[in-house]
């Protein structure tokens, strides 16, 4: 029995599984097991016998049915000893800064504009950027053979050849959605058109994609008056500070009079700034628009009349922000206009420029 005894304990201190004592529980303890054979051999034992291996069977049972639980809860442990050091985590690690985008500079002075417009009334309408040249020219009252479709530097889509139909445009200015615009909706309309525009023109202040935003008015007694309590409205607005404007007379072939508008600013030390000062900056190009124009969107100029204006985004928001180099904004590494107050610039999908 002490052999018994042995083997079993030195068997369960050394099993590796929970499967093991299993095996070991069966092979003792189980109804074919070795203790369990021995208690049933008591029955034939004289009476003096079974009065020692009574007990003594009983306490090996018990001894083994023990050791069998101490392993079983020593093996629990270990068991998560060994999972607690393998999810081991240090909690005074400092975290991964996480790289996040944000809004690009012109799309956010896009949205700061809108909101402006937003509170005088005017709606956003849209329209595409490869255009036909009649919504591009002609029904803007620049027929084939006006100068201004020179001026204009304009991009031809290609034709197939043999297609011998005038050529569609990347449109030159935000203009052709005025006509689409009261086309659609008739007048009374008050809309503003922000997005892109193309024209073969590259250097510091210019670049073959750029912004701009239009403006319509049109109503039954709508003057310049009118015209020039929006744009100082707007101006003030967006740059936060009164802003006084200037009209000087100009020529467009949609608006008659027209006059390009200039706002006041200072050229301190090589700076901008708007909103002081005697100096004055031209940023845009307006006037009442042609009756020709509202007959060709189908608004009859005889019972409607109102203004027009457009104006470069991309100029405004150097303004605004003091960016030096227009070009920054769609040809270079983005991140250097954190300099500029502009957060988190480090958005890959930007990086290599816009539609070139
Ligand atoms: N479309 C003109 C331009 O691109 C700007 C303009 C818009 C002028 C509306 C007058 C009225 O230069």
């Amino acid at each position: 029995m002490d052999a018994l005894k042995a083997n079993y304990l030195g068997r369960i201190a050394e099993a590796g599984d929970e499967a093991a004592l299993e095996e070991l529980r069966l092979a003792a303890l189980g109804k074919k097991g070795e203790v369990s054979l021995k208690m049933r051999e008591l029955g034939k034992m004289s009476p003096e016998q079974r009065q020692t291996a009574g007990p003594a069977l009983n306490a090996l049972k018990s001894e083994i049915d023990s050791a069998l639980k101490a392993k079983k809860a020593a093996l629990a442990d270990a068991a998560l000893d060994e999972r607690l050091r393998a999810e081991w985590l240090d909690v005074t690690l400092p975290g991964r800064p996480r790289r996040m985008g944000t809004v690009h500079p012109v799309s956010q002075v896009t949205d700061e504009l809108t909101a402006i417009f937003a509170d005088m009334g005017f709606a956003v309408a849209e329209g595409p950027q490869i255009e036909t040249d009649w919504y591009n020219f002609d029904a803007l009252n620049i027929p084939p053979e006006h100068p201004a479709r020179q001026e204009h530097d304009t991009f031809f889509m290609a034709r197939a050849e043999g297609d011998d139909r005038p050529p569609h445009v990347l449109r030159t200015h935000t203009s052709p959605v005025q006509i689409r615009a009261m086309a659609a909706q008739g007048a009374p309309i008050r809309v503003i058109a922000p997005g892109r525009v193309y024209r073969m023109d590259m250097d510091q202040t210019h670049a073959p994609m750029f912004h701009q935003v239009e403006g319509l008015a049109i109503d039954r007694d709508l003057s310049m008056a009118n015209l020039k309590w929006v744009l100082e409205e707007f101006f003030s607005a967006f740059f936060g500070t009164h802003v006084k404007t200037r009209f000087r007379a100009s020529h467009f072939p949609f608006t008659e009079p027209s006059a390009e508008v200039d706002i006041q600013c200072s050229w301190e030390g090589g700076q901008v700034k708007v909103g002081e000062g005697d100096g004055w900056l031209e940023v845009l190009g307006s006037g009442m628009v042609h009756p020709k124009v509202l007959q060709s969107a189908g608004v009859d100029p005889d019972q409607w009349q109102g203004f027009a204006f457009g104006m470069g985004i991309d100029r405004i928001a150097m303004l605004k922000y003091g960016i030096p180099d227009l070009r920054a904004f769609f040809d270079s590494d983005l991140r250097w206009l954190r300099h500029y107050g502009f957060q988190s610039l480090d958005v890959p999908m930007l990086h290599g420029g816009l539609n070139r």
